[in-house]
């Protein structure tokens, strides 16, 4: 077994969902997580901009050793992943392909609507990746900017956060859809209130599980005795980020560090 870690990042929170599913797939490995939170949120911010940092991540995790990275964020795979993946000499795999592979299994009726930041809406990479497998299917998308802060802010319950959902979400279901692309790693964490909004009868597609499922086939996951440890990094406010990933992961964090933007990885 390649003891040599694998890599994830996301802008924040988000991609702590993956996490959470790639770490009950692989128990053995160990798993060096990057939240970006001093740049938190990716999605209103230009494609320049995201490849920029997606960039930087990346290369943060291969200086720790990362042997493969998974981009956890939509944001980021629907403008950086070709990009990492030249640039970058190890397995890099993004979390769009998965979902579209997972939504299109799912649907009955062809009609599916994907939802994520502006940045991923725009990039149409779910349109794209989802018609490649069946050109018939109707995709309708919708931008839901303001899931990220909620989800940030841990605000799972809230009235306010059920308003949002209606919002986004009403003119989605005049479409008729049976499936929904949580388009976005935050979603997940708004979960139930999105799924009492569009109700039991729309699927839901959970591009950190898809994504999870799909390094079960890039990955061997040979069984050893010793479970595999967890490291976390963020580039800011690693209070918040505890109180939130503890709530999301269900345990406290054994060990989160603070790295300092400026610092070489950031340059380089
Ligand atoms: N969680 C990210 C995504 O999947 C990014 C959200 C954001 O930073 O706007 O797109």
């Amino acid at each position: 077994m390649n003891k040599r870690p694998i890599g994830i990042f996301d802008s924040g929170v988000g991609g702590l969902t993956v996490f959470k599913e790639i770490r009950k797939k692989f128990p053995f490995e160990d798993i060096i997580y990057f939240g970006d939170t001093a740049r938190v949120p990716y999605g209103p911010k230009s494609e320049n901009t995201v490849i920029e940092y997606s960039i930087q991540n990346a290369r943060f995790l291969m200086q720790q050793g990362a042997k493969i990275i998974v981009i956890a964020c939509n944001t980021s795979s629907a403008v950086a992943l070709k990009k990492l993946q030249k640039t970058l000499n190890i397995p890099i795999v993004g979390v769009i392909q998965p979902g579209a592979i997972a939504a299109n299994y799912a649907s009955q009726n062809g009609k599916i609507g994907v939802i994520g930041t502006e940045g991923t809406i725009k990039s149409e990479a779910y349109k794209k990746a989802i018609k490649m497998l069946n050109k018939q299917t109707e995709i309708f998308s919708e931008a839901c900017p303001l899931f990220v802060p909620l989800a940030e802010e841990g605000w799972i319950n809230s009235t306010i956060t059920k308003s949002v959902a209606d919002f986004y979400l009403n003119p989605l279901l005049q479409n008729e859809i049976d499936t929904l692309v949580l388009g976005c790693t935050h979603y997940p964490i708004l979960k139930n209130i999105i799924q009492q909004t569009v109700g039991k009868s729309v699927k839901l597609v959970d591009s950190a599980i898809s994504v999870a499922l799909e390094l079960q086939n890039i990955l061997p996951n040979p069984e050893v005795n010793v479970s595999g440890k967890n490291s976390f990094f963020v580039s800011d406010n690693e209070d918040k980020f505890r109180k939130i990933a503890q709530n999301i992961l269900n345990k406290s964090l054994e060990q989160l560090t603070k790295v300092k933007l400026g610092e070489s990885w950031y340059l380089s």
